[in-house]
């Protein structure tokens, strides 16, 4: 197990008490547990913003039925191959289907490719979610 240090945080009262709001309906244990979340996402962040390598997940929520789109989804994920660990496809019912693409790369390239599937005409919602590879981060 990791170190633990305490340490004191001055805080304004109703800023403690909209966070302790907050934290309680999220269900967290205790404040320490909230602030060291809050502490990784900002570690998180600055990996999508200054780090070389990170990992995400796509989700694209769209028709089987368009042919063309399909064709167009499958080249844009030959043309990023090198950054997509697994993808999975879920099939919602005779027409929608969800895939969920795992990808690791560059922040810049992995947006690139979310971007790229998400603005293809067609898709219904897609979205990335932007998290880490855990090395950087305790
Ligand atoms: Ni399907």
């Amino acid at each position: 197990m990791t170190d633990l240090v305490r340490f004191g945080v001055s805080l304004e009262k109703e800023l403690l008490s909209k966070f302790d709001k907050h934290i309680k309906e999220k269900n967290y244990p205790t404040r320490s547990k909230a602030i060291g979340d809050l502490i990784r996402e900002n570690l998180v962040k600055r990996e999508w913003t200054e780090g070389k390598e990170v990992m995400g997940a796509i989700t694209l929520v769209y028709n089987h039925h368009k042919r063309e789109l399909v064709n167009r989804l499958t080249d844009v994920e030959h043309d990023f191959h090198q950054l997509i660990i697994s993808s999975q496809h879920v099939h919602l019912d005779e027409a929608n289907c969800l895939e969920i693409v795992v990808v690791k790369g560059k922040p810049k390239n992995v947006q690139k490719l979310a971007y790229s599937l998400k603005s293809t005409k067609g898709v219904k919602h897609g979205s990335l979610t932007m998290t880490t590879t855990g090395k950087r981060i305790a």
